[in-house]
């Protein structure tokens, strides 16, 4: 045998020598769960370690997780039932407490780098993404909704965008509009193949943002397609998309890989809720080791061909990784 593959793993220098992905604490950035009120910190059950903040607690956690070494923040705001309505209307409210901590947090903390989230469902009387007219989901109306959204995010002071609705021309919509108000600067990370996906579960229990009636496969993509996520790609990066993002991550890495192939665009991918959850609670059960678990999956997403990992491991992978 002259040939023998183990010389290359004989010893931990000559692996890492040979290592053809690494992580690092720059490719991640941390999903933020936002609540009113003052000096709340409350565990969110399905999803241990990872909280839903008060205003006050969220900048005290971004300075944190700054200083370890995560920089870039995805937030998302969990309502009131009484304050939602049927066109999502306090999303655009410059008073709602979403924007003014936006504005807090640029001001107070300007190294940290903060994405919002652009759908109607944390702010909607239905739980859906878009507006509900006789039980369908309408697309074009919803647009003139997010265009707004989009502009007042802009205007806290919002570096990333993130429509997450699956609406169909909603990138170039919101470029459009944010160009005409001279937020040229203002990036776009689209979720450009967000599944119609149980892994969310979650997600939508920490912002109690389920849809009240029907699912979300309208709009969301069947788990059983990729050539379609080639074509939302190449309509999102004629509408102007900055990064393009594939949603959840594990059960579709063949799809990061597709796309990191097809597009000159970065690729980002969402390690979703329910991929943390199944993680933490195997390893609360002693089944499986978390920690191991949790660097074997993100070193997965990477190797696929994501450049950009949204995860709520980011700032444990960062506490580990100083
Ligand atoms: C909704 C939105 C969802 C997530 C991010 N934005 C849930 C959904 O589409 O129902 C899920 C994130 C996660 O599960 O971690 N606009």
């Amino acid at each position: 045998m002259h040939i023998r593959p183990r010389r290359n793993r004989k010893s931990e220098v000559i692996r890492q020598l040979v290592m053809e992905t690494t992580l690092s604490k720059n490719d991640l950035i941390f999903p933020l769960f936002m609540v009113q009120g003052d000096n709340i910190k409350q565990e969110i059950s399905s999803m241990p370690g990872i909280f839903r903040f008060s205003p006050d607690q969220l900048l005290a956690e971004i300075q944190q997780c700054v200083d370890l070494g995560i920089k870039t923040f995805c937030l998302f705001p969990a309502f009131n039932e009484k304050q939602k309505d049927k066109y999502a209307t306090i999303s655009y409210d410059e008073d709602n407490f979403y924007l003014k901590t936006i504005r807090q947090i640029k001001k107070d903390i300007p190294g940290a780098c903060i994405m919002t989230d652009v759908a109607m469902d944390p702010y909607s009387a239905d739980g859906h993404d878009g507006l509900v007219e006789n039980g369908e989901i309408l697309n074009d109306e919803t647009l003139e909704i997010l265009g707004k959204m989009s502009l007042a995010q802009a205007r806290a002071g919002a570096d990333i965008l993130g429509p997450s609705d699956m609406m169909d021309g909603r990138v170039g919509y919101i470029r459009e509009m944010l160009d005409d108000e001279g937020f040229t600067k203002v990036s776009i990370m689209s979720y450009t193949a967000k599944y119609a996906s149980a892994f969310y579960g979650p997600f939508r229990d920490a912002l109690d943002s389920a849809p009240k009636s029907g699912d979300k496969k309208t709009y969301q993509m069947d788990p059983a397609n990729v050539r379609e996520a080639l074509l939302e790609a190449e309509l999102d990066e004629m509408e102007g998309a900055d990064i393009l993002m594939v949603k959840p991550a594990l059960s579709y890495l063949d799809v990061i890989s597709e796309l990191s192939q097809a597009s000159h665009l970065p690729i980002a991918a969402y390690n979703v809720s329910g991929e943390y959850a199944m993680i933490k609670a195997a390893h609360q059960n002693g089944w499986i080791d978390g920690e191991k678990a949790m660097l074997e999956v993100l070193l997965s997403i990477k190797r696929a061909g994501a450049r950009v990992i949204l995860s709520y491991f980011a700032k444990e992978y960062a506490s580990l990784n100083p």
